[in-house]
Formats: C-alpha cells, structure tokens, sequence
C-alpha cells in the first residue's frame, strides 16, 4: 500500500477529489494516511476529519522563525511515514531540506499546462487571468514532481481544457478543476501507487 500525506492550504477540493477516488477504487494501493494544512482555517481540514483522517495544523504563524517552522512542517510529514507526499494547493515555500529528503516522493499539481502560465506569482486565480489576457483558447492542468525549483520538476500527467468566449478567470478556474485537476491527480496517485510511473534521463513516462 502507498502511504500518501497530503498538504493543504484551502478549500481541499483537489483533496476531495483523492478522498472519493480512493473511496470508488479509481486510486488501488493507496491509503491517505494523513493531511497537513499551514491553515488553521482550511476547509481542508474539516474534509479530512470527515472521512476520518488524522489532520494536523503547522502554521509559520506559530513560530518565531522561518527555520523553526521548517523543522515543524518536515517533523510533521516524517511523522506519517509517507511514501508519497502529495501538493493540493499548499501556498507555501516549502523547506528545501523537505524536498531533498522526499525527491521523486513528491507531486504537486498546477493549475495550467507547464511550461506556460507557472513559476513565482502564477497560482490561483492570477493564472486564469493571465491565460485569459493572453486570449489562450486551450490551458489545462499538470502534475509534475517537485525539485528545487518553482513549478520546475518532471511532468506527470497533464490534461488540456478548453478556454470559451465569455469565460472569466473564476469560470474558467472552476472549469479546469473538474475536467482536469480532480481527474489527473487521482490518476497520478493511483499510477504511481500500482508502479506504472518510470524515470527515465530526468523524464517521467506513464505506462
Ligand atoms: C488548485 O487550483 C490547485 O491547482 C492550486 O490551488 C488550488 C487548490 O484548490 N495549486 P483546492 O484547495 O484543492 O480546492
């Protein structure tokens, strides 16, 4: 069984979408172990104890110095014992000690088609916008693994969606969500709980 930790900064949709395929059998192999939040407030939290997942709050908030918080969050995601540390929407710089120790064990998902619309200052709705303002007429989703830098590491999966006259940045943030987001991070999980993700020259294949 592939333990997965998964950390959250929000409403926890993306995680509500792993919790009901994990549920359905879309996702084999995998047991959501547990689910760290930087937000005392997050929606998140309130989905994971829920559907009876241990939840727990490390917000920088909390402590007096970055490097204390680092130490915080890493203790935290050691404390599961995770194979797989999944990104659904955490807003936050992670430690890079965090990414060493848990490289090629950690995806996040972006909200449009990487190489376009990503790096410092494209999350949430400023990435509709900005494809928006660019008159795109297709963006989509990506999962990719994490390395040192933004938005940066190996592609997973990744799914197109169409952009329609009239959208605005939250219509079509909703839109790439449901025909993208909450379907290929599922399918990421489930891919790499059942050994179908290869690396291969610095590049992942999906068999
Ligand atoms: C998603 O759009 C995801 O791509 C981005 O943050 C958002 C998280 O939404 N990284 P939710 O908390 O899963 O609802």
């Amino acid at each position: 069984m592939l333990k997965v930790v998964v950390m959250v900064s929000g409403g926890g949709t993306n995680l509500q979408a792993i919790l009901d395929a994990a549920d359905s059998g879309e996702i084999t192999n995998t047991e959501i172990v547990g689910v760290i939040s930087n937000k005392q407030d997050a929606y998140a939290l309130k989905r994971a104890e829920n559907a009876g997942i241990p939840a727990i709050c490390v917000s920088p908030k909390d402590y007096a110095e970055r490097v204390q918080f680092d130490e915080a969050l890493l203790a935290a995601v050691d404390s599961f014992s995770p194979d797989l540390v999944v990104l659904a929407g955490f807003l936050v710089i992670l430690p890079e000690l965090l990414i060493q120790n848990y490289k090629n064990r950690m995806i996040n998902i972006h909200p449009s088609l990487i190489p376009s619309f990503c790096g410092k200052g494209y999350y949430g709705l400023k990435v509709h916008k900005e494809v928006l303002s660019r008159g795109c007429k297709v963006t989509g989703a990506t999962v990719h693994f994490v390395d040192e830098g933004c938005d940066s590491g190996p592609i997973l999966l990744q799914k197109a969606v169409e952009v329609k006259y009239g959208d605005t940045p939250e219509i079509l943030q909703r839109r790439v969500m449901e025909e993208a987001e909450w379907q290929i991070l599922p399918q990421a999980i489930d891919r790499i709980a059942n050994g179908k993700v290869l690396f291969e020259n610095g590049y992942v294949f999906v068999k």
